[in-house]
């Protein structure tokens, strides 16, 4: 596709790896909206970006309806949704609590169903559209103190398989993109520490791989892609 002039969606693009996707789509021509939680956060990236803002909370429904209208209202249509608002519990499974186990669910894969499901409505009209998943090399293998959050990118990986099942005969791609350690704050957030150095990657490097999807020629479109970095040390 040609993204000069598409419009797309990007979840939790007030920072780190969604941030650097909104940025990279930006410099490409696309309009884009940003969602996030924290307002202060949010309007300090769309400023700096010049992204539309939308404060909302994926895991809401009610927010996830707010979002797809405003996008549309304000822009007309959409092309690309990138589900990438996510967090993180690490426990061990005998530590973790109902709470922790749900609020990573309730973004990681309720948030991500109902964006999803947003967008593809106003897809199948369109017959025509994008959904990029952002999903992580925990949703292909297991560790320990990953119940919360490396199950919650099996089942975004799962749910990516069934829209493309579903999705193909309307002409929407749906691609799943897996990035190994990306410096952001996702891991402060989640209460863990992150040694940040020149080995390991950056957002840029997820908005580099976004950005080639998206560009292939709409006849045909990447499955899925997983991004490590190529010698990351601590
Ligand atoms: N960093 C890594 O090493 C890594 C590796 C693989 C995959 N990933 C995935 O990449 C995605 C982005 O993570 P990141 O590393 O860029 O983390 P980040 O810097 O912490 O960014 C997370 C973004 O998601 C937003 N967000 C979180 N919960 C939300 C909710 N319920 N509704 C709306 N927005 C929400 C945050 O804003 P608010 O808090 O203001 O809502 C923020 O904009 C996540 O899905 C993560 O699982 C990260």
């Amino acid at each position: 596709m040609n993204l000069t002039n598409a419009v797309a969606l990007v979840t939790g693009g007030s920072s780190g790896i969604g941030r650097a996707i909104a940025a990279t789509l930006i410099a490409s021509g696309t309009k884009v909206a940003i969602t996030g939680r924290n307002p202060v956060r949010l309007e300090e990236a769309a400023k700096v970006l010049g992204a539309f803002p939308i404060q909302a909370d994926v895991s809401k429904e009610s927010d996830a309806i707010r979002t797809s209208e405003q996008t549309v209202k304000h822009f007309g249509h959409l092309d690309i949704l990138v589900n990438n608002a996510g967090v993180g519990v690490f426990k061990n499974l005998a530590d973790l609590q109902l709470a922790d186990f749900e609020s990573v669910f309730a973004t990681n894969v309720t948030g991500a169903m109902l964006m999803g499901r947003e967008a593809t409505k106003h897809f199948i009209e369109r017959n025509s559209g994008n959904i990029i998943n952002i999903a992580s090399t925990a949703g292909l293998r297991g560790a320990p103190g990953g119940t919360a959050y490396y199950a919650s990118k099996f089942a975004l990986r799962g749910m990516t398989e069934c829209w493309r099942a579903e999705l193909r005969k309307h002409n929407i791609r749906v691609m799943l993109v897996n990035p190994s350690e990306v410096i952001t704050d996702f891991f402060s957030t989640a209460g863990l520490t992150q040694t940040a150095n020149e080995s390991k990657l950056r957002g840029e490097e997820i908005a580099h791989a976004v950005k080639a999807m998206l560009e292939m020629d709409n006849r045909g479109f990447t499955t899925e892609l997983t991004v490590f970095a190529t010698n990351p040390h601590d």
